[in-house]
């Protein structure tokens, strides 16, 4: 290309930039309500519930502190300067003895004899309240007893690009599966007096430039799908939220006015407090994001600012200066305070025992207790049959010789933990890679978990533990009575790449030349089991239909019992009922979103992310959102659909915590059927409700809006009862900045997948 050329190719190129810009198209900024200028306060006249006294007693305790005491609860120690991720100093004369902040959702980051639960999204694949409550509990007991005031959990971003890293550490791809996940998950940690931090607070839905870009995103689906799930945990009375590293709307997260003073202080009325992510840059206001309603930084100084925090004593002189009102600094001790009181943390809590940077320094206190049982449990129940033909699962007396084909089935020969945080996939994947990891005191393989179960029945195990090996992959697998091929997709948090995948995956397919394996043993075997440990949905079109592929386990990240929860699914020990939290699509391009790779990641599939998507664009996919095989069949019967109380108008309140407000939130409509158990073996159906709103809405074509999980022995039928709210029905409108309720006829879907309308009807609205 000459030089002329190449000038006026720049020109041009420049030109339809700013042409570009100035068509910015409806997500852009400015789309938002009017800017809150007044951080709010928290309110000691009214704060909701059990905020009150807690609130009212850390304004006193405030009160006799001086600045630099004030300051000091804002502000982090600086990294490594304290035995936890995060550290505030203890200020001796009203008996706080400081706060360790500690990471992360799966289980405690740099100790020791802690468990390795299994990731989020399983948690949210058992599609079970009780089940991620319990995680939570056992999760939380564990924090607790390390001395942990502040877990870094629950995650609760959307999994919106397939591709991104941290998806496995969230609740998937429905805000409403999402928002129940986030609500259990902080009702358990925090249950016995730690204090749960909802994160990312918002938009930070990939590992890609995730320090640098901006998420745009519209009013309605900030408010329709990625705020519901922190609206959930400030429901479940979460006491702190941590601000993410994106920029939202072109505005850092932690210095974000709209977002932290607006949507999460003011619509949700949240009364805890905001610290940053770890080292976040901020380029506007710094220091003077206090008033923009940030309350805490972490770990103290930032790498964006030279390595010198944004408070300490520059939010000293910010307040001596009179930059940052001296009531914008109560408050945000009150309320750090507040968080510490409210869940008893003064109260006998125990003293941090452990050290993140010398563990053997650390007490070694075990804390596991029994949650080994627990994990196997769920890591069971969240395990999703995909496919089941020609009766080959569960695996009954006739088979007794076994093959089991890749690196996933057995361990990993230097340790489960020889990677820095996880950064490897080498032996069976328990869990992903990044700060939302932990290490294991032990993980349970397949390879010897099945091995010991066909001990027992008299069964035989070949094993090829490469990926590579094709030639042995095919001589293991050859005349056996069924042959278990593993793979795996992994991902993890960006700051680590694993095999050139940068935190978000490079692509959807299987690491290892996994297609190839399966193949290569569905060659010789007619009786093929694929077994997927993966982060999230995996391509498997190159396999699927294989006529010798007779079952596939998705297994997700199933922590540290994995061989231990997948012989009870093979064996039929467990019934499965773990149900896909995403959508598996048959193309990645059938997907609504992708990674972001430019500074603005905009998000212009709006509301229709995964299943809404392929539903409004008629798109098949593999499996659909849901999804998920019985070793039994059940029947549905009888829906009813009964409204309770009377109509109240069709908008909702607005003002300070109005998004909460009961007239939204209370049960309005009740929803009642029969599932019947018609096999011959016992099992959980988890039916879903999906709500098909009429054409004014603008909505997707169905949204969930209801699940339950149900045990139900076999020939035996159960009731369920699901309740909707007006919320259940509401679509934010962002020119009247509030809830309102379209009116119109609602189809009202059940059954066992976002697919599968097993019973229908309707009601108006
Ligand atoms: C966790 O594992 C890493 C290796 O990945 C090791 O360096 C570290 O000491 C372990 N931490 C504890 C507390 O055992
Ligand atoms: C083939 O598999 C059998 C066990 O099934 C094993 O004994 C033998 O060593 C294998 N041969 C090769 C070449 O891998
Ligand atoms: C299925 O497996 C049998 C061995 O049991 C093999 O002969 C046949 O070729 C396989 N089918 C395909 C389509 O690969
Ligand atoms: C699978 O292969 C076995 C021999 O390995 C044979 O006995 C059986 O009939 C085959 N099943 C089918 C469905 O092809």
């Amino acid at each position: 290309m000459n030089t002329f050329f190449f000038a006026l190719s720049i020109a041009f190129a420049i030109l339809s930039t700013s042409v570009f810009a100035l068509h910015k198209p409806y997500y852009r900024r400015g789309h938002h309500g009017p800017a809150r200028l007044n951080t709010p306060r928290t309110d000691s006249t009214n704060p909701p519930g059990k905020w009150a006294a807690a609130t009212n007693r850390a304004k006193g305790v405030v009160s006799t502190l001086s600045t630099e005491d004030k300051v000091a609860l804002a502000t982090g120690i600086g990294w490594q300067e304290g035995p936890c991720v995060g550290n505030i100093a203890a200020i001796p004369s009203i008996n706080f003895p400081g706060l360790c902040l500690q990471d992360g959702p799966g289980g405690v980051r740099f100790a020791d004899l802690i468990s390795v639960f299994p990731a989020g999204i399983n948690a949210a694949a058992t599609f079970n309240r009780n089940l991620i409550r319990d995680r939570a509990l056992a999760l939380g007991a564990e924090f607790k007893a390390k001395g942990v005031n502040v877990a870094l959990a629950p995650g609760m971003n959307m999994v919106r690009s397939p591709r991104a890293g941290r998806n496995w550490e969230m609740f998937g791809t429905d805000p409403y599966l999402a928002g129940e996940g986030s609500f259990e998950t902080v009702m358990g940690l925090q249950a016995n007096g730690l204090q749960a931090c909802a994160k990312h607070f918002i938009n930070n839905e990939q590992e890609t430039n995730r320090q640098s870009s901006s998420s745009n995103v519209d009013d309605r689906t900030t408010h329709e799908i990625y705020l519901h799930p922190f609206l959930k945990a400030v429901q479940a009375g979460v006491v702190s939220v941590m601000c993410s590293y994106n920029q939202v709307d072109e505005t850092w997260a932690c210095e974000n006015d709209h977002i932290l003073n607006g949507l999460l202080k003011t619509e949700l009325g949240f009364q805890g407090y905001v610290t940053t992510d770890w080292w976040v840059n901020m380029e506007k206001y710094k220091t003077l994001a206090a008033n923009q309603g940030l309350d805490m930084v972490m770990p103290g100084a930032s790498f964006y600012s030279g390595n010198v925090s944004y408070f300490g004593p520059a939010l000293i002189d910010a307040v001596n200066s009179g930059q940052v009102p001296s009531s914008r600094l109560d408050d945000m001790a009150t309320r750090i305070l507040a968080a510490f009181y409210v869940q008893g943390q003064d109260q006998a809590y125990p003293a941090v025992n452990f050290d993140s940077w010398n563990p053997a320094n650390g007490q070694h206190v075990d804390v596991r207790g029994d949650h080994g049982n627990l994990i196997r449990k769920i890591g069971a129940a969240s395990t999703v049959l995909l496919k089941n033909s020609r009766g080959a699962l569960p695996l009954g007396d006739g088979v007794k010789s076994l093959a089991l084909v890749g690196s996933d089935a057995g361990p990993n020969p230097d340790g489960p933990n020889s990677c820095a945080d996880r950064s490897c996939n080498i032996g069976i994947l328990g869990i992903g890679w990044g700060s939302g990891t932990a290490n294991f005191t032990y993980l349970v393989d397949p390879l010897s978990a099945i091995t010991a179960k066909a001990r027992s029945i008299g069964a035989n195990v070949a094993s090829s533990l490469s990926d590579y090996d094709l030639v042995a992959a095919r001589n293991a697998s050859m005349g056996k009575d069924a042959a278990l091929v593993f793979i795996t997709s992994d991902s993890g948090e960006g700051y680590l790449t694993v095999e050139g995948n940068p935190g978000d995956r490079n692509n959807l397919y299987a690491w290892h030349g996994g297609d190839a394996l399966v193949n290569t043993v569905a060659g010789v075997n007619n009786n093929t089991i694929v077994v997927v440990h993966a982060v999230g949905a995996i391509i498997m079109e190159a396999w699927i239909d294989h006529p010798n592929v007779t079952a596939v386990i998705h297994a997700g990240l199933q922590g540290q019992e994995a061989g231990n929860s997948l012989v009870d699914i093979l064996w039929g020990d467990v019934n499965p009922s773990g149900r896909l939290p995403y959508t598996i699509a048959k193309s990645p391009s059938d997907y609504s979103a992708d990674i972001g790779p430019n500074h603005d990641v905009d998000y212009t599939e709006g509301l229709y992310l995964d299943y809404r998507w392929f539903d409004k664009q008629n798109i098949s996919p593999r499996f659909p959102f849901g999804y998920g095989l019985s070793y039994t069949t059940f029947a549905y019967s009888g829906l009813a659909i009964n409204k309770l109380g009377g109509d109240d108008g069709y908008e909702a309140p607005t003002g300070p915590g109005s998004s909460l407000s009961g007239w939204l939130h209370d049960d309005w409509i009740v929803v009642t059927f029969a599932v019947n158990n018609i096999g011959p073996v016992d099992g959980t159906e988890i039916p879903q409700l999906y709500l098909a709103p009429p054409d004014s809405s603008n909505s997707p074509p169905k949204q969930l809006r209801g699940f339950d999980s149900v045990f139900i022995p076999r020939y035996a039928s159960s009731p369920v009862r699901m309740c909707l709210s007006r919320y259940s029905f509401a679509v934010w409108n962002a020119a009247n900045q509030r809830w309102e309720i379209p009116r119109g006829t609602y189809g009202v879907r059940i059954g066992a997948s976002s697919r599968d309308g097993k019973l229908s009807g309707s009601i108006e609205i």
